[in-house]
Order: structure tokens, then sequence, then C-alpha cells
């Protein structure tokens, strides 16, 4: 049986790709703490707390892997309870994401460089604005309200995938000028970063994912007695 179509597989494999270096690569950390090479990049405060950044690695990994594949309609369709038990985890996993984060960004002890008040505010609202659309989606579906389910778990998703987004700009700067991104520039970076991952998602939602109103009017006049449909 053909599970998923080919332009699934495409989206896929693209967030996929788009997720592996904050994804697999934090990975290299957690590989770190139970007695492995260290490969990741030092991390005074993950050295001095390794359990909250060792449950964000792992919890942002299930969140943004699982969650591409919650987002196909196959599986939805084909499989709707593989969709209710993963979506349970994914559920889970986006709050102790984001709960994790919100603690480190709280209590790890940040150089100015790393994190100033524009990007500690924002990781704050962010965070608790992942945690709360989560848990609408769940209200959501819960009451049978499709479109607000998956719209608010796109949302909380785009946030959660603020990372890959900021780590592709976060390169790219480093390719283009041989030097790493810090100061309020890093912090303009990422919250610019999120920004974007909003804006697409509420592109994709308002154009894919909202019931057309238009075409209901559509059919709704040309047979007002929705016999034979
Ligand atoms: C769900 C997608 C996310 C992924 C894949 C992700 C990935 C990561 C990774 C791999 C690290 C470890 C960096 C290292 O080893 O030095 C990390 C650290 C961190 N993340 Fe996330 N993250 C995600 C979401 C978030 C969110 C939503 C927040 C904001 C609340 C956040 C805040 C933080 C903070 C504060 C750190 C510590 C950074 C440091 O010590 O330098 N993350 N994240």
């Amino acid at each position: 049986m053909k599970v998923l179509s080919k332009s699934e597989w495409t989206i896929l494999t693209l967030i996929l790709v788009y997720s592996f270096i904050p994804t697999f690569g934090g990975l290299f950390r957690v590989l770190e703490f139970v007695g492995g090479p260290a490969i990741a990049p030092d991390n005074p405060r993950a050295s001095a707390t390794p359990f909250p950044i060792v449950l964000h690695i792992l919890s942002s990994f299930m969140f943004c892997l699982l969650g591409a594949i919650q987002f196909l309609p196959s599986i939805r369709r084909q499989h709707p309870a593989a969709h209710r038990a993963f979506g349970r985890i994914v559920a889970m996993a986006g709050c102790l994401s984001a709960g994790s984060g919100l603690w480190m960004t709280h209590f790890y002890s940040f150089p100015i460089s790393l994190q100033g008040n524009l990007l500690y505010w924002a990781r704050i609202i962010l965070g608790f604005l992942m945690i709360c659309f989560i848990v609408w989606s769940v209200i959501a579906v819960r009451f049978r309200n499709v479109f607000q389910h998956s719209a608010y778990m796109l949302r909380a998703y785009a946030i959660g995938q603020g990372a890959s987004t900021q780590t592709f700009i976060g390169i790219g700067w480093m390719i283009f000028f041989e030097t790493e991104m810090t100061g309020p520039l890093r912090d303009a970076t990422m919250v610019f970063a999120w920004a974007l991952n909003l804006l697409i998602a509420e592109v994709l939602i308002w154009a894919i994912l909202a019931p057309k109103r238009q075409s209901v009017v559509r059919v709704l006049s040309e047979n007002p007695s929705g016999v034979g449909q």
C-alpha cells in the first residue's frame, strides 16, 4: 500500500533537511553527557546544568520530527489512530521543549553577547505562546474544530522551527562574513527568524487550511438542497 504521495515525501524530506542541524546536531550534546566525544561547540551552561538542555534537545527532536509527519494529509486520513497516538506524543514533547527552553532562558547565566533583553523577552513570550497554542489546539480538536486544531498546531510548530531558521541564518552569516553573529544583531536576527516562521505559518493557514467559504457558497448556490452530495 502506498502511504505517502510524492509531494508528501518531498515536504517530509525538506522539513527533515531543514531541521537537521538543531535536531540531530543537538543529539551530539546528549551523546557528550553520556560519555561520548565532545563534538558540539563548548557550552558552559549546559556543562554546569545538563538536565534541562538534555530534556530540551530530546523533546525538541520528537516535536520537530514527529510533528512533521502529523501535517501529512495521507497519514491523517488513512491512519487516524496513528495520528491521534503521535499527536499525544507531539503535544507533550512540544510543551516539554518550550518549558525547558523557558527554564534555560530564565535560569541559565548567559553572557549579554548571547542573550540580551530582546532575546530574553522574545524567548519568554514565544515559549509561553508555544505552550498555549498546543493546549488550544488540543482543546479545539476535542470540540471537533479541525481548522483551529491544525492552525494552532502549525503556529506552535512555526515557533519550534524557529530554531532551524535561526540556524540557517546563522550559518549563512558565518559563510558570508566569516565570523559568528553576537550581541544585539544576533538577538534581532533570532527574533526575525521567529517572525518569518510565524508569517509563513499564517500564509499557509489562510491559503491551505482555512475552509474555503467561497466554494461552500458556490456549492450551496448550485445545489441548495445538498441532495446527491
Ligand atoms: C522545538 C524546536 C527547538 C529545537 C530543535 C531546539 C534546539 C536546541 C538545541 C539543539 C539546543 C542546544 C544548544 C547547545 O547544545 O549548545 C537548544 C538550546 C536552547 N534552546 Fe532550543 N530548540 C527549540 C525550541 C526552543 C524554544 C521554543 C525556545 C524558547 C523558549 C528555546 C530556547 C533555548 C535555550 C534558551 C537554549 C540554551 C542555549 C544556550 O545555552 O546557549 N528553544 N535548543
